[in-house]
């Protein structure tokens, strides 16, 4: 049976969208699709008796403009004119491309996000951004553009392999926990409710209860001048190690070191609830498939001090971090860019690689 488990709005300047969240809800809410954009990985499951779909081989290759130019010829072939609607169903990289080209074809058609990866699902199908590479420089470039409609089947994340799984997860704790003791402490008793086993099961209660948190972030600061900066919680130092390993290491997995990283650096305030969230970041990354050494192997430390040097985040002049202080609360930590700043950031991941590499 095809349900709605669950459905909200989110407000932004230029109106609210719905969010629905179910299982088994794909099939039928994809029939009011006029064209859709889809993850080629998902044609059997997906798009085989479809009309109109235009297949995109996902990952970073596709987030570029000259894929963005390819996929609006590619729409316009398909004959979808201003009032209909554009779809769209993939994980992140599949929704940077999209956002884009949905507000620029004809200057900007309704589009639907279906969200088919953790990382969709749980975090960037809420707040609007686009986001494309340019050159060697990712997501250098990208606008803010919300759908109409977002619509989360889960079944869509039953077959994810589990590093995508823990991918996203790494995300939804960073969400919940930037939001407060609250949210956080109710996330971990929703995750181990929905957990059996080793693997980790992501239900509709659990993307909701995500997902409306992402949403207050979002509403009360659309535009990543304030609040929703809190959100890069650990991305300073994900950010850094992805680009240090060559974009070897998955974002979420980096965020989950990053964050680890971020509770460990010797400005953030020690405390039990920072200890329970390096704790479940631990049980992320053991849930992975991903090689328990790999990212100590892969990340050169002279490297990684110049990316995180070269953040955009910050001024001139400082380097910003978020970090937990007080009762886990987190702050913005503006610090000068230089020898300590980097001997910090340095023995911070040092000491996250040994908690979560033992
Ligand atoms: N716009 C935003 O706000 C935002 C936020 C966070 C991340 N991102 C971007 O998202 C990207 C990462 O997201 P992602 O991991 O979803 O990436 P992705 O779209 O590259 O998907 C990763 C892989 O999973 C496969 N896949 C997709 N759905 C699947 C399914 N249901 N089952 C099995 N395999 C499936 C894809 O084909 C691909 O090989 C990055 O480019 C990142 O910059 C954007
Ligand atoms: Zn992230």
């Amino acid at each position: 049976v095809s349900v709605v488990d669950y459905n909200f709005q989110v407000a932004t300047s230029t109106g609210a969208y719905t969010v629905n969240i179910g299982r088994g809800i794909l099939h039928d809410a994809l029939k009011h699709v006029d064209c859709l954009i889809l993850d080629q990985q998902l044609a059997v499951d997906v798009g085989h008796n479809l009309n109109d779909v235009v297949l995109v081989d996902a990952g970073e290759s596709l987030k570029t403009l000259d894929s963005c130019s390819l996929l609006l010829a590619q729409i316009k072939e398909r004959g979808l004119t201003k009032s209909e609607l554009l779809g769209a169903c993939g994980g992140g990289s599949v929704q940077d491309v999209a956002t884009l080209a949905a507000s620029l074809y004809m200057r900007g058609v309704q589009w639907e996000f279906f969200p088919s990866t953790a990382m969709a699902a749980l975090d960037s199908c809420i707040g609007g951004k686009s986001a494309i590479n340019v050159g060697s420089y990712k997501n250098l470039a990208g606008n803010f553009y919300p759908p109409a409609q977002v619509t989360i089947d889960v079944a869509l994340l039953d077959n994810l392999p589990s590093t995508a799984i823990s991918a996203g997860l790494a995300e939804a704790v960073k969400i919940c926990f930037a939001r407060g003791a609250g949210a956080f402490t109710t996330f971990l008793e929703l995750q181990s409710t929905s957990e059996s086993g080793t693997s980790m099961p992501i239900s509709t209660a659990l993307v909701e209860y995500v997902l409306l948190h992402k949403a207050w972030f979002v509403e009360v600061d659309e535009f990543d001048r304030a609040e929703r900066q809190l959100l890069n919680f650990g991305h300073t130092f994900a950010h850094a190690l992805e680009a240090a390993s060559g974009f070897a290491v998955p974002h979420g997995i980096a965020v989950a070191y990053g964050v680890t990283a971020a509770c460990l650096h010797p400005l953030a305030t020690e405390g039990a609830l920072v200890s329970e969230l390096i704790e479940y970041n631990c049980r992320l990354v053991g849930a992975s498939d991903y090689p328990p050494d790999v990212v100590s192997k892969s990340v050169d430390s002279e490297r990684f001090s110049q990316y995180l040097n070269s953040d955009k985040k910050g001024t001139p002049e400082s380097l910003m971090f978020i970090l937990p202080g007080p009762q886990g609360k987190l702050e913005r930590v503006l610090v000068p860019r230089g020898a300590e700043t980097q001997t910090q950031a340095r023995t911070a991941l040092s000491d996250a690689l040994q908690v979560l590499e033992g």
